[in-house]
């Protein structure tokens, strides 16, 4: 068999368990904070550590689910069939760590933990050559959490743990114990195994836990270690949704402040939603109320008004997005300005300099540079060149109730208000259309497009009618 390497840092995720105090159909570690799954945070603080191929992630209830939210992380899965603890899912995973002569546990319902705490417990772990290093904090509350009990010399306490009692075993005064185990921890793998059979179930969950590993190491003449952590906030773990509110609301305001340091303004941030992944370029400007939603870029320079939505949408440098814009999966170039009240649905891509505006819906749609789209249209599966102006009232007829066609209008086209333009059909360069013409067929390029009923005047014609409608009333 091959030895271990030394110090070959394999990470553990716990995610196996059912969440039972969330009260949901979905697994805890799939709620979202930041936009992202529970599990997902902690999948790409790991990987800052160690290398993805280094991870693995204990799932168990709805592990498929769960496996296809993280996987494209690249990271390793250790199916945990029937969830009897914490300590049994290390069990279970002890031929995946057998390579790695040290491992770190985290949990995936803790999402706040950085890259920084890890190593942090990593390079503690390493330098005081622990058998087992546990992670703790003294929160404002610690209700609910296991507490650990230092061992004292002098009449002080070291840094040597004597045990870990999770909160329903605790007796007396032992409630007060504000120091919790946050349930990260650093082990040397050989030790752990050596001891885990030890573990039993005799506890209120008839579980087994592996919180009970701290004391069975000390007792065996190992060293067990605490570190606290330099932010208590980061250890904060999710059991409810009130907790899960809270975190999110933590991660958000985290992100806000990184974002700012970084040079983009955010004003009253705390009126903001924006998810992890969200990148944003300097000197832009996000006014309150405004949500910026998963892989969403922005560019510098761009002023995001108030009560847009942006969803997984790139925007280029430049960019003014008015009040109540609502943008999915869309790409915005450089300078253009939209809103207010625009709405890109998933596909379009507006051009540089191009103008969106008020109740304008658009789908799969491209607008090129400098093309206009003003006021009240619906622009669905439309191809339109630079320097087109789109009427007022424009309406692309995209689908006849079965198939949706193309509308292609190409580079300096007119397009006069309230224009309905049935699909398929193509607007040639620098034509005309009408207002309110009804097109059906092509227009060739110069041509002037007139599609509408002629107009009639009768002359005197209410008089008439009004002096008809009189005698017969007598
Ligand atoms: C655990 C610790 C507690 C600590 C707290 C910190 C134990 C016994 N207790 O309690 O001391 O203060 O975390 O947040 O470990 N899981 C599995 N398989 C299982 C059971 C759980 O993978 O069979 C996973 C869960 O999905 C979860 C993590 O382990 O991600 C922790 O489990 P949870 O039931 O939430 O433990 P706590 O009661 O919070
Ligand atoms: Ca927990």
């Amino acid at each position: 068999m091959r030895t271990p390497e030394p110090q070959r840092f394999a990470i553990a995720i716990l995610a196996a368990g059912k969440g039972t105090r969330l009260q949901s159909r979905h697994p805890k570690v799939l709620h979202e904070i930041g936009g992202k799954p529970l599990l997902a945070h902690v999948v790409a603080a790991a990987s800052q550590v160690v290398p993805a191929q280094d991870i693995f992630a204990i799932i168990g209830h709805e592990a498929d689910k769960v496996r296809a939210a993280v996987q494209s992380a690249g990271i390793n899965f250790v199916l945990q069939r029937e969830q009897r603890g914490t300590g049994h899912a290390m069990m279970e995973a002890r031929q995946a760590l057998k390579p790695f002569a040290q491992v770190l546990v985290l949990s995936g319902d803790v999402p706040l933990l950085t890259p920084h705490t890890i190593a942090r417990v990593r390079d503690f772990h390493t330098k005081r050559k622990a058998a087992m290093t546990v992670l703790t904090a003294e929160p404002a509350d610690p209700t609910g959490y296991g507490r650990v009990f230092r061992r004292t010399a002098k009449g002080k306490q070291t840094d040597e743990i004597e045990r870990i009692a999770e909160q329903k075993s605790l007796r007396g005064r032992e409630v007060e114990r504000s120091e919790i185990n946050s349930g990260i921890y650093a082990f040397a793998t050989a030790l752990l195994y050596k001891h885990i059979g030890k573990l039993g179930v005799d506890n209120a969950h008839h579980e087994y836990y592996l919180t009970d590993i701290a004391e069975l190491l000390r007792k065996a003449g190992e060293k067990v270690l605490a570190l606290r952590a330099e932010d208590p906030a980061e250890v904060l773990g999710v059991n409810t949704r009130i907790e899960l509110a809270e975190l999110d609301a933590r991660l958000r305001a985290r992100k806000a402040r990184e974002l700012m340091l970084a040079g983009t303004t955010i004003f009253r941030p705390e009126t903001c939603d924006i998810d992890a992944d969200v990148e944003i370029g300097t000197d832009t400007i996000i006014e309150p109320f405004v949500q910026l939603i998963g892989r969403t870029k922005i560019g510098a320079a761009c002023r995001i008004r108030s009560y847009s939505v942006i969803s997984n949408c790139e925007i280029g440098d430049n960019v003014l997005v008015l009040p109540g814009c609502i943008l999915e999966d869309s790409v915005v170039r450089k300078g253009a300005r939209l809103g207010p009240y625009s709405h890109l649905r998933p596909g379009c891509d507006i051009g540089e300099g191009a103008h969106v505006g008020n109740f304008v819906e658009t789908k799969k749609t491209r607008l090129g540079k400098g093309s206009k789209a003003n006021h009240l249209t619906y622009l669905g599966d439309a191809e339109i060149g630079a320097g087109v102006n789109v009427g007022a009232g424009t309406i692309t007829c995209n689908y006849d109730g079965v198939q949706k066609y193309v509308t292609t209008i190409d580079d300096g086209a007119f397009i006069g208000s309230d224009t309905t333009l049935v699909a398929p059909v193509r607007i040639g360069r620098d034509a005309y259309v009408g207002a309110a013409s009804c097109i059906t067929e092509d227009v060739p390029q110069d041509a002037l497009a007139l599609a509408r009923g002629r107009q009639v005047n009768k002359e005197g014609w209410t008089k008439k009618r009004r002096a008809r409608i009189r005698s017969a009333a007598k």
